[in-house]
């Protein structure tokens, strides 16, 4: 019988023996009997393939293949104990990994709302990914982390998503624009303008082209840039308009760099999501960080 039909059972019948040196001993420390513990060690030898004690007269000895087995119950119970403490420490959420992917929009309150719930959970181990929807998409169907946060929820991967803010698509242009101020602007005025795309990829791409397709409206598109930064920073520098998401360009609004377009159908009102692959097992810090951020939201307020 090889050694792997041993039951952890009986190893750890073995691990006492071996201290205690005395199959009476033994039997009271684990509350067994004495011909239950001798009956255990006995298939423990026919399943090593040799004797593991000896008795000479009242005398018990761990032959050779004895002590080894002994040495390697010692390992194995002490690595169960680290086990164990490790496991105890990740309920308790003293200790655990939270892997997020977000899309780079939602790169303006991820890290601090990651950096908020890592100081009052000292044993949290974050990391965060930054790519556009294409980059995230692709991580979430290979499983590669705990939480996604999305900007529209995907329909090709099942998964279970929960809104948690409000994620608004608004028209912006610098501040003195000639269309800046005016009331109901139809989306066709800006075909005149000199639009600024999102990369292919990005979700805020997605929904500017559908927004206009509904509207049939063909966009003049001077720039396409993979950063909703690089875009303000056009837009602000007269380079052209374009459609972004409000939480990256509310410090520019507020400073009056930038001014936000009545275009009408917009602003386009979507929510940000977290999400994970549907069944999937989340560590209980990765649970804990995704309560914290339905609860607190985007600016640690009241989520939606
Ligand atoms: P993006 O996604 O950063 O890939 O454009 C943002 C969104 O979908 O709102």
């Amino acid at each position: 019988m090889p050694i792997r039909h041993a039951t952890l059972h009986q190893l750890k019948i073995f691990d006492t023996l071996a201290a205690e040196m005395s199959m009476a001993r033994t039997a009271e420390t684990l509350h067994l009997t004495p011909p239950a513990v001798s009956i255990q060690v006995k298939q423990l030898s026919e399943a090593v393939g040799q004797p593991l004690v000896e008795q000479l007269g009242k005398q018990l000895y761990l032959t050779d293949a004895g002590k080894s087995v002994a040495a390697a119950c010692r390992d194995l119970f002490n690595r169960i104990e680290i086990l164990e403490q490790e496991l105890a420490a990740l309920d308790k959420l003293e200790k655990g990994h939270i892997r997020v992917a977000t899309i780079t929009t939602a790169k303006y309150f991820i890290p601090r709302r990651l950096g908020e719930f890592s100081a009052s959970h000292p044993g949290a181990e974050p990391t965060l990914f930054v790519g556009n929807r294409k980059a995230v998409l692709e991580r979430l169907s290979q499983n590669k982390d705990d939480l996604y946060v999305l900007g529209e929820i995907p329909d090709k991967i099942k998964v279970e998503a929960i809104p948690f803010a409000c994620n608004r698509l608004i028209a912006v242009a610098y501040a003195g624009h000639p269309l800046a101020g005016k009331k109901s602007i139809p989306p066709a005025a800006l075909k005149a303008e000199h639009f600024i795309l999102r990369e292919e990829g990005s979700g805020i791409r997605l929904a500017t082209e559908n927004f206009f397709r509904t509207h049939k409206c063909k966009l003049n598109v001077r720039m396409e840039l993979a950063s909703n930064e690089a875009i303000k920073q056009s837009v602000i520098a007269g380079l052209g308009v374009s459609i972004l998401s409000e939480t990256t360009v509310e410090g520019s609004l507020a400073a009056g760099e930038l001014v936000q377009l009545d275009i009408k159908g917009l602003p386009i009102d979507r929510q940000w999501n977290i999400v994970h692959p549907q069944n999937k097992i989340l560590s209980p810090m990765a649970e804990a960080f995704k309560a914290y951020l339905v609860s607190t939201g985007i600016h640690g307020g009241s989520g939606l």
